[in-house]
């Protein structure tokens, strides 16, 4: 372990030291076409960048113009400006009042003046010289520039992590990265038209380039504020639920969480996954419309009263359609006590017909409902209630939806 710890210092420190060497090596000379004050100007616009850095939904990174503009400095004023603006102007208050760790300020400078170099390495070799960039040829030196630049960030960054995570690198690629690639190359085509218009007109028009994006960042986040009133609303609604049945209190909770994560290891998208959470979250929503006598009964229900408690996923599903932003979570709710072999409500579908959300919902619901405490029964374990799900897969829960849940109850729930 501490071989491995010693590594990421040596990676660290490794890649600061190849960044100050560069630096070290490449001392900006200032030439014809271009003044001291329009490399300061671009410089303070990359140092702006993130101060205008576009939030992706459910805290997903930022989309900023600084990497755009570090193109922008390299190719119009060659490999050792744009190497010391990327090194820095990418500076943030943070890194100067010792928040970050000195070792990862120099890892950051170095990273990113080691990709600027790259960068200047392929545009140049590509396309011939720096200065002035010719379309369509420049264009095709740009985006093989900027891919390299992507990569090798992506890839130092990774390797970084899965040191200091002590994982593999794979994972950390597939699970932190590769989502993030396709935000990064779609600034290419931004960058190759900031370095069109600054070659025309010079840099002070970049800062029009920032209004759009302003509205955008203001936007943006009246959505993802949005989101988070209705995700408080599904709290307080299930939290309501929840109060009027004390003996299931933290059901709905618990039934979001394993959803979400049979969801994940299933393979379903972000988006999914996410409204599934919610949706677990209000899978009973449709009891408020139950007497208490009924909710609080301890034992079994009459043929009369098991009718009426049938209805809750009807009813649910009603009041979830009038929550546009859950989609087909309304179907999700209305089958979530069908079964697989067909017996179950309100409608008696079977196997694949039972949309994939509600056969999740269904086996999250019911290792719940075994492994906590009912007045009228004990709680079982999680090994019990593995073996229950087991038992019943194929004929009350879909197989493949089992097989995920052991494999939450094994690698997860077990190891706590
Ligand atoms: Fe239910
Ligand atoms: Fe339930």
């Amino acid at each position: 372990m501490k071989k491995r710890f010693s590594l990421f210092n040596a990676y660290v420190w490794g890649i600061a030291g190849l960044g100050i060497i560069l630096l070290a090596t490449h001392i900006p000379e200032f030439q014809d076409g271009y003044t001291v004050a329009d490399v300061i100007f671009i410089g303070v616009m990359v140092a702006c960048g993130e101060a205008v850095a576009v939030p992706f939904p459910r805290g997903k990174g930022t989309a900023s113009m600084a990497t755009p503009l570090m193109f922008t400095a390299i190719v119009m004023y060659g490999p050792a400006i744009g190497m010391w603006v990327a090194a820095l102007a990418t500076l943030r208050k943070r890194d100067l009042t010792g928040e970050v760790p000195l070792g990862v300020v120099l890892f950051n400078r170095g990273m990113l003046t080691v990709c600027a170099y790259v960068f200047a390495k392929v545009y140049g070799l590509m396309y011939g010289g720096f200065g002035s960039i010719e379309f369509p040829r420049g264009l095709f030196a740009f985006v093989l520039a900027a891919s390299a630049f992507t990569l090798l960030n992506a890839i130092l960054i990774g390797q970084g992590l899965a040191l200091q995570l002590r994982t593999s690198f794979t994972s950390i690629w597939r699970r932190n990265i590769v989502w993030m690639l396709p935000n990064m190359f779609a600034l290419f085509p931004v960058g190759a038209l900031m370095v069109l218009v600054v070659q025309q007109t010079g840099p002070l028009v970049l800062v029009f380039f920032y209004l759009p994006l302003l509205v955008t960042k203001v936007s943006l986040q009246k959505y993802i504020d949005l989101w988070e009133t209705y995700s408080e609303m599904a709290a307080a609604l299930s939290i309501a639920l929840d109060a009027r049945d004390s003996y299931t209190h933290g059901h709905s909770v618990r039934v979001s969480e394993y959803s979400g994560k049979l969801a994940k290891r299933l393979g379903l998208g972000d988006e999914e996954v996410e409204l599934i959470k919610y949706v677990g979250l209000l899978h009973d929503v449709g009891k408020v419309g139950m007497s208490d006598s009924l909710l609080k009964k301890e034992g079994p229900f009459t043929y009369d009263e098991y009718e009426m408690m049938k209805k809750h996923s009807e009813i649910g599903a009603d009041i979830i359609k009038v929550m546009k932003f859950l989609g087909k979570g309304e179907q999700w709710v209305r089958h979530h006590h069908e079964r697989s072999d067909g017996t179950g409500f309100p409608d008696g579908l079977a196997g694949e017909e039972i949309p994939l959300g509600a056969r999740i919902i269904a086996c999250a619901d019911a290792f719940d409902a075994m492994t906590t405490d009912r007045p009228y029964k004990e709680k079982m374990s999680y090994e019990e209630a593995k073996k229950e799900l087991l038992a019943c897969s194929g004929s009350q829960f879909d197989p493949k939806v089992v097989e995920a849940m052991v494999q939450i109850i094994d690698q997860e729930l077990l190891r706590k």
